[in-house]
């Protein structure tokens, strides 16, 4: 591990040439440069177990692997040579193949809640299919989306709800409505106001905060009242609260629901399930059905025997259990070195150990993403990439959580001294911005 000041010279020189090339120099927004601090690197190299390397030859522990779609570490080995024995024999047939059948039946068997599934490579093509089964289903246009959940899909119907609508048809845009979380009463007025109407209600299960104990029974109650779908997403919580799905830890009864990352170890791998009586309006060889997820590249092989691999370890080795663990030593040992820095009051971790995000705050206690910004720069200075959640995998070890917790104690100097003084001297560059 380097010590503060990192050498990223290479990666800074190749960043530039990257985003001559690729829009923003990065395939999804939230990898892009203005979503991390101007210290560390711009361009990683490679992967192993629970760290990255970059171009220049630093490594980091990486706690987010993947945007959180690597599940069980960097080139797990049953991953990695279940793909390189799938590649050797061929991976895409004009035919469907022995294969889908063993993959659709072991996922099933795997979350144990859904009669059928349909596989697409993303997540916002499978909820973008859940959304227009439900509004084949029902005969209905509007869908209610949950407002505090930051991200669904690049599709119109969610993309035009933010400031980045460019481009979208605001015809579609205009069909989406928005609830709270928690907030049942805003559900409840939407159908209020339009009755028979909304085709679906879609949401995620939990972000950081818990789901009140009231808030799904009703969220089902009103969706059975007014003939409305309830699609949870799961493409974040799937594989990571429970094998089953964070529907499963919190007694959620979704009619749809999709998943994605983690499912595959970080291969392109994403799912509807539903029961049979939904699934099949999606049966193209019937007369009257929808025209659901129909892709080339839907069951190409080496992403559903990377599937394969990935829950076989998921149900063989208590993963989540072991990762829970990993979690709950790490947060001990972060709020060990808060405590010790007298800082709790403007640092916070939230959510389940399984997968916990950080707040932080300014001198006045307000949020604060110039604070969020320096805390980030501190520990990729030491080593660590971090950018406010915490994954643990199978693949972070003792060793993780220990470099961890002292780089982050050691940055917490930096932190109180900003406290102090102010955050100016201490940020290099600019604060991170807002994704969406
Ligand atoms: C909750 C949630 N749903 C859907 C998506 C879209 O998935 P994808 O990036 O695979 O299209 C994301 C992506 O971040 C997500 O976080």
């Amino acid at each position: 591990m380097a010590d503060p000041p990192l050498l990223t010279t290479r990666s800074d020189e190749l960043a530039p040439n990257l985003a001559c090339l690729v829009p923003a120099g990065s395939h999804a927004y939230s990898k892009a440069a203005d979503q991390w601090p101007a210290v560390g690197p711009r361009i990683l190299a490679h992967g192993r177990g629970s760290k990255v390397w970059d171009v220049d030859g630093n490594g980091y522990v990486d706690w987010f692997p993947g945007l959180s779609s690597v599940s069980l570490g960097h080139a797990y080995p049953a991953v990695a040579q279940a793909v390189i024995s799938r590649l050797e024999r061929g991976h895409n047939f004009q035919l469907p193949t022995m294969a889908e059948l063993e993959a659709a039946s072991e996922f099933l068997e795997t979350i144990a809640l859904a009669e059928m599934v349909k596989f697409a490579k993303d997540g916002s093509t499978v909820n973008g299919g859940a959304l227009r089964l439900a509004r084949f289903a029902t005969g209905r246009l509007r869908v209610a989306k949950c407002r505090e959940h930051p991200f669904f899909s690049y599709d119109d119907w969610f993309i035009g709800t933010t400031r980045r609508c460019g481009g979208v048809v605001p015809a579609v845009a205009a069909l989406t409505l928005e609830f709270g979380y928690n907030d049942a009463d805003s559900l409840a007025a939407l159908f209020s106001a339009y009755p028979d109407e909304i085709a679906a209600v879609i949401l995620e299960p939990v972000r950081f905060d818990e789901p009140d104990p009231v808030f799904f029974p009703e969220v089902r109650r009103l969706c059975n009242e007014n003939g409305t779908l309830l699609i949870l997403d799961e493409i974040v919580t799937g594989m990571k609260y429970h094998l089953n799905g964070a529907q499963r830890l919190y007694g959620i009864k979704p009619d749809l629901t999709t998943w994605g990352k983690g499912i595959a170890n970080g291969f392109p791998l994403a799912a509807l399930t539903g029961p049979r009586h939904l699934m099949r309006l999606g049966d193209t060889t019937q007369q009257d059905s929808v025209f659901l997820l129909s892709t080339t590249f839907g069951s190409e092989l080496v992403s559903l025997a990377a599937m394969q691999a990935t829950i076989g370890v998921f149900a063989a080795d208590d993963v989540i259990g072991s990762n829970y663990a990993r979690g709950a030593a790490l947060r001990e040992g972060l709020n060990t070195a808060l405590s010790a820095a007298a800082l709790e009051p403007f640092i916070e971790f939230v959510g389940r150990d399984c997968f916990f995000g950080v707040v932080t705050r300014d001198e006045e206690g307000a949020e604060s993403r110039v604070f969020r910004t320096l805390l980030f720069q501190e520990l990729i200075r030491r080593g660590v990439l971090f950018r406010g959640i915490f994954y643990p995998t199978l693949s972070h070890s003792d060793e993780d959580v220990e470099r961890t917790v002292i780089a982050f104690a050691d940055a917490l100097s930096t932190y109180a001294a900003a406290l102090e003084s102010g955050p100016a001297s201490f940020l290099v560059g600019k604060a991170i911005q807002p994704g969406l």
